[in-house]
This record gives C-alpha cells, structure tokens and sequence, in this order.
C-alpha cells in the first residue's frame, strides 16, 4: 500500500476520492435498541441507498434537505478517556440527537481500505491529529445524511487547524462546546481498561495522545471561552452522575427531548 504523504491526503479528500471510501450507512453512532426515530429512520434508508463501491456517492434523498441545512451543533471535546463516547451515547439516546464520532469516522475510513489508510492509522498510533480536511469532509458527510437540525459531534475540535477547517468547510459555527474535564491519571487508567481492543489504547500512543490534548486544544478553547460558548462538566465521576448533570444542561439549553429516559449504567 502506498504512502500518499499529507499534502496527497488533503487533496484526496478535497477531490472527494478519499470520502467515496466509506459507506453512507457507516456513519452515525446510533444508539442499539433504542427508540431513535426520525434520524434512525432517515440513516437506514441511506443505508439503503449506499455501497462500499468507488463509484461516486450520490447524496440520499433525505440528504439533500439535510444538507443544506445549517444545524444546531455541539461539539463535545475533553481529553482521551473523559467520557465522551460513554455520554454522548446516553444523550443521544435521551435527547434523540443523532451524534458522530470524529475518530469513529476516522477509523471506518481507514477499515474502508485505500492508500490513504495506512497513512491516517500511523498518524493516530503516533497520537496526532489526522489532517483537518479529511475530518470536516467525513463529518460533513455524515451531517448531510441527517435531518435532524441538532447533531451531537464527539472528538472535534481538537485543534485549532480543526476549528478553522470547519469554518471555512461547513461556513457557519457550532452553537455550544461540552468541554468535559477529567485529571489525566484517570483518563489514562480508564483507557489501559476499555478493552475495545483499539490499537491506538497502549501505553506509549495513551500519554501522547493525552499531552497533545492539553497542548493542542488551549487556542480552541481560548476561542470559544471569548465567545461564551464552552460549558465545562467534570466527569471523572460515576458515569450516572455524569450524565444527570449533563442531560440538565441539556435540557435547560435545548428543552426536553421527546426519548425515554432509560436506566443509566453506574
Ligand atoms: P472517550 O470517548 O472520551 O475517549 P469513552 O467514553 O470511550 O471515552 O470512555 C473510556 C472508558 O472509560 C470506557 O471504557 C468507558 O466505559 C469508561 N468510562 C467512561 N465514563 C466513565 C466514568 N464516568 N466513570 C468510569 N468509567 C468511565
Ligand atoms: O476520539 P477518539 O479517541 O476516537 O480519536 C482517536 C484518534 O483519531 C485520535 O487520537 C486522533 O489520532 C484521531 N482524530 C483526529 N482528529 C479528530 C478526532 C480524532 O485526528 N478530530
Ligand atoms: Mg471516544
């Protein structure tokens, strides 16, 4: 497999050669199991309509409403092992908020094949950040596949040539940042143990990926704090505890969703 270098990369995606790589379907993290109407309904029949093929994507139906739609989005960021997943699974269960995974689309990407994949995968072994058009482009992608005028995006940004690729992709900006806090021992010891058996949970790529966290996110942070947009939860407590605090905020900020609220794990 060949190595196509980081300016090859960004130039695949901006021909939409690397995009084509993954399936339509392969996008959201939706919930198993669980009440998800509207966008579940919405992401099936993308599934529906898509292949794994190179030929070109031609956009779903229900996409080309959602597409040009400007969307109510909240970015959820906090450091490796914070939580986020674990959350924003839970809010998108209760709140019916379809929500992407930057780095879940990021390694269904590169399980899609293509030279571009080695490459993505040895940038994230090494703990860095993958080049910002590849990931606006897969969300973007992702975004247009759902109706829903609220999307939930967890892992982004997570520097600042991320916030500034978004802007000038997607032309408008998010409306909050969940910024979840945890101390970096214990993210570090939740990510020994997740037992998902991700390449990228050992020790050496764990203390990488949590000292480019704080280095790289400061100027991101600094930029939404001017304009009052982070609202910062502390999650190194019990996952239950986590999730109230936040389905509050939740719902002081958006209203009530209209998801059962289902046991939560402690
Ligand atoms: P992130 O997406 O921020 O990297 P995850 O949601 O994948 O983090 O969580 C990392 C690991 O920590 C997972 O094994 C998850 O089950 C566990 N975890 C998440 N939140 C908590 C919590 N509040 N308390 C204890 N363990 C947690
Ligand atoms: O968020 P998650 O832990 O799944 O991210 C895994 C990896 O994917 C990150 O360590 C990083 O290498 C890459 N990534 C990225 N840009 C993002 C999100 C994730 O390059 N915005
Ligand atoms: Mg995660």
């Amino acid at each position: 497999m060949s190595l196509v270098g980081e300016a090859g990369l960004r130039q695949l995606c901006r021909s939409g050669h690397l995009l084509r790589r993954i399936p339509l379907g392969a996008k959201a993290n939706l919930p198993q199991g669980r009440p998800y109407i509207a966008p579940r309904a919405a992401l099936a029949q993308a599934t529906q309509m898509s292949t794994t093929t190179e030929a070109p994507v031609a956009p779903p139906a229900v996409a080309a409403a959602g597409s040009s739609q400007r969307k109510r989005v909240v970015f959820v960021v906090g450091g490796p092992g914070s939580g986020k997943g674990t959350q924003c699974d839970l809010i998108s269960r209760d709140f019916e908020v379809p929500f992407f995974s930057a780095g879940d689309l990021i390694r269904k990407l590169i399980a899609a094949g293509g030279p571009a994949g080695q490459q993505l995968q040895e940038i994230i072994l090494q703990g860095q950040i993958i080049p910002s058009e590849v990931t606006v482009g897969l969300l973007q992608q992702a975004m247009s596949a759902t109706p829903s005028e609220t999307v939930l995006i967890d892992g982004f940004p997570r520097n600042a040539e991320n916030r500034t690729v978004w802007q000038s992709q997607v032309g408008y900006d998010c409306e909050l940042v969940l910024l979840f806090e945890c101390p970096e021992e214990t993210m570090m010891q939740r990510l020994r143990a997740r037992g998902q058996g991700r390449p990228d949970d050992n020790e050496e790529t764990i203390r990488k990926r949590v000292q480019n966290f704080s280095a790289q996110m400061s100027p991101v942070l600094e930029h939404y704090r001017a304009l009052g947009k982070v609202a910062t939860v502390r999650t190194d407590r019990p996952i239950a505890e986590v999730h109230a605090e936040l389905s509050a905020l939740w719902r002081q900020r958006f209203g009530a969703g209209v998801g059962a609220a289902g046991a939560v794990p402690v």
